[in-house]
């Protein structure tokens, strides 16, 4: 094993999409794999932290060494983190939805013949990025994701800001990043953007996790 920088340290993790149900059969979800909030959970936990890595429906295996809490939707997610405070640092990397449907209809909703579809009526998800940017226990160190298909930093720039966090790793989905290997990123933080060079979900995550670790020994702010 290699130097564990992240030792006594508990870092909370979201990853995957969330599922917000319509009726007992159907829900609203989105492409997210999980690929890369798995893989900064794994990161965090090779370098000695303690991690709960909440996590949306995904496909992915449990990162070895992370505490592993499965969740359907975004209130449930939210609800997990809020458990799981305090901690030294979150990095919310969940795709979450933004609406759920208003009304969960107890039955499987029946197509009727002859008659027009049932209307679907939203309603606004919590947002735990922000949340946990402005809770009373918030982590010293909160960390965002941003997708985006175009003006990428200047729309982290303005996301960071507006969610309070400290900083946003802002990713161009308009390719093939959605459930590939690889992700291109810029990290915006107080002090400007970074633009890192194309490289695997892996090594991406590689070093987010050297960096809450290089953060959080130092005293400093984010
Ligand atoms: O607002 P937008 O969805 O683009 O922001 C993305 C960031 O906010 C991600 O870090 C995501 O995990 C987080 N987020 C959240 N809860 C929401 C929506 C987004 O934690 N309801």
């Amino acid at each position: 094993a290699g130097p564990r920088p992240l030792a006594g340290r508990h870092v909370l993790v979201t990853s995957g999409p969330t599922h917000e149900p319509i009726d007992p059969v159907r829900y609203i979800a989105n492409r997210s794999s999980g690929r890369q909030g798995h893989a900064i959970a794994g990161a965090l936990a090779r370098l000695g932290a303690r991690v709960t890595l909440v996590s949306g429906p995904v496909s992915q295996p449990d990162p070895p060494g992370a505490t592993v809490l499965r969740v359907e939707t975004a209130v449930e997610m939210l609800a997990a983190c809020e458990a799981a405070l305090p901690a030294d640092a979150a990095i919310c990397a969940a795709a979450v939805a933004d609406w759920r449907s208003a009304g969960l209809a107890g039955q499987k909703l029946k197509k009727v013949p002859g008659q027009p579809p049932p209307p679907l009526e939203l309603a606004l998800n919590p947002d735990i990025l922000a949340s946990l940017s402005g809770h009373a226990r918030r982590p010293r160190l909160v960390v965002g994701f941003a997708a985006e298909t175009e003006n990428v930093v200047s729309n982290a720039v303005a996301k960071r800001q507006r969610k309070g966090c400290d900083w946003i790793v802002a990713n161009d989905v308009s390719g093939d990043v959605m459930g590939g290997a690889e992700n291109a990123v810029h990290l915006v933080t107080a002090g400007g953007v970074e633009d890192w060079p194309r490289l695997p979900k892996e090594e991406v995550a590689g070093r987010l996790a050297a960096l809450v670790a290089e953060t959080l020994a130092g005293g400093a702010e984010a």
